[in-house]
């Protein structure tokens, strides 16, 4: 088969790497790809969220299947485009993808579903926001509605905080018209976990468990970041707890995708917060998660283009998807300044000097004249399997000094907190 992979981060590298196993696949495409990507597959000058460009391309060369990594073409209709021409492909169509692309949408379906979630009110206009705080105690949580490339999510300490927030989202308008509605939530105390399903036609299908890093220094400290790091599976998922996230979180999306008319065949990302022992939603998104996809596929021994084909044709089951008992961990080497402003192009040395039973994701790397440069703010996923935690982050953390860029950061707590 020829397949086409849309997108240009970890993800796409760990979609490419696992794909590539296949012994269904002759050729893979990525769509821009990086320099990881480029390992494993042919990156091909074409942008993500470059819908015609993307569809004249499968056209053109024969492409059997298509698999969606973000979610900006998502939301823009990519598979309802490529559907329209027969073409196949793996991902939510627009309608669906509207669970991750409004936030209020996403809550609104939650609420009329019984899946449990943090309390929430949605606002389109300053002054009732601001009177809507009175609802809520501090800290809270203020959302915009669109998708801001992961920054539109605020913590609010107190009242002035939450004003200022309002003020930047809804009046001087920071994220545009994605912000022109806000939701504002309810703080949830707990840990979070992420459980990405296969859906398929009518059946929701959970993968094992992840647990992300999202803020960019140890101990949990300083602003929220895309994911720094990430381990599978989360020692948080007890059969107990998967059992409550079954009868009481995976049966109520499922009735709600049906009754709503929102099925698709693609992936869903739960993200839980786990509040004393209860899973709540905090959101859903519609793909595979980053850096969720490179602790998971290293896990995953069945044939990825296997599950992906029965995730179409509707026959997927739990049993098909086979995992080793081994621990997966992933840290995230990120430029400096992330997930503020940074520079780059910074050229990325010692990768050759790494033990071989590494294995690095790029997240955002370029090659420009043979030499790998850095090309975003998270650079490189450092990713290890082990029979245990330890195992696994004792080889990554003896292996990630040998890795050298100007300005490299990283975690030094992945996996202990
Ligand atoms: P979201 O995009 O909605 O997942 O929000 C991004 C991140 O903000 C989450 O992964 C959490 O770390 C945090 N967050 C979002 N909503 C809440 C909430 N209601 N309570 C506590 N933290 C939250
Ligand atoms: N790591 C969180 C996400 O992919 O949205």
């Amino acid at each position: 088969m020829n397949l086409l992979v849309i997108g240009s981060g970890g993800r796409e590298h760990g979609l490419c790497w696992k794909l590539a196993g296949s012994n269904k696949v002759k050729k893979i495409y990525c769509a821009p790809g990086n320099g990881g990507t480029a390992e494993v597959a042919e990156n091909i000058d074409i942008q993500a969220d470059d819908i015609d460009g993307l569809l004249n391309f499968a056209l053109n060369h024969n492409i059997d299947l298509t698999i969606v990594g973000p979610e900006d073409p998502l939301v823009l209709g990519v598979v309802d485009r490529f559907e329209e021409k027969g073409l196949k492909i793996f991902g939510a169509n627009k309608k669906a993808a509207e669970l991750e692309g409004s936030k209020d949408f996403s809550k609104r379906f939650m609420e009329r579903h019984n899946v449990a979630t943090a309390k929430y009110r949605t606002f389109n206009n300053y002054d009732d926001a601001v009177k809507g705080l009175e609802e809520f105690s501090y800290p809270l949580v203020i959302k915009a509605d669109g998708l801001c490339l992961g920054k539109g999510v605020v913590i609010c300490a107190s009242k002035d905080e939450a004003i200022d927030t309002l003020d930047n989202i809804l009046k001087k308008k920071i994220f545009g018209d994605e912000g022109s509605t806000v939701v504002i939530e309810e703080f949830l105390n707990g840990i979070e976990a992420s459980l990405l399903c296969f859906v398929a036609d009518d059946k929701v299908i959970p993968m094992e468990s992840a647990k992300d890093y999202k803020k960019i220094y140890d101990g949990d400290k300083g602003p929220n970041t895309g994911g720094v790091g990430c381990y599978s599976p989360s020692p948080l998922f007890t059969h107990e707890l998967m059992e409550k996230i079954d009868k009481d979180i995976i049966h109520n999306i499922v009735n709600g995708l049906k009754k709503d008319d929102l099925f698709f065949n693609g992936i869903l990302f739960i993200g839980l917060m786990i509040v004393d022992g209860e899973p709540l939603v905090l959101e859903f998104n519609v793909r595979f998660g980053d850096p969720e996809t490179e602790v998971l596929l290293p896990r995953l021994q069945s044939d990825l283009v296997d599950l992906i084909e029965k995730s179409l044709d509707g026959s997927i089951e739990q049993s098909d998807l086979v995992w080793t008992d081994d621990v997966c961990l992933t840290v995230v080497t990120t430029s400096e300044g992330y997930p503020g402003n940074y520079e780059k192009g910074y050229k990325i040395t010692g990768l050759e000097t790494i033990d071989k039973e590494i294995i690095v994701f790029h997240n955002g790397t370029k090659y420009l004249d043979n030499d790998l440069t850095t090309n975003g703010g998270r650079v490189m996923s450092i990713t290890a399997l082990g029979n245990t935690m330890e195992v696994a982050r004792n080889k990554i953390y003896k292996n990630i000094g040998k890795i050298n860029f100007q300005g490299i950061n990283y975690r030094n707590d992945i996996g202990q907190i």
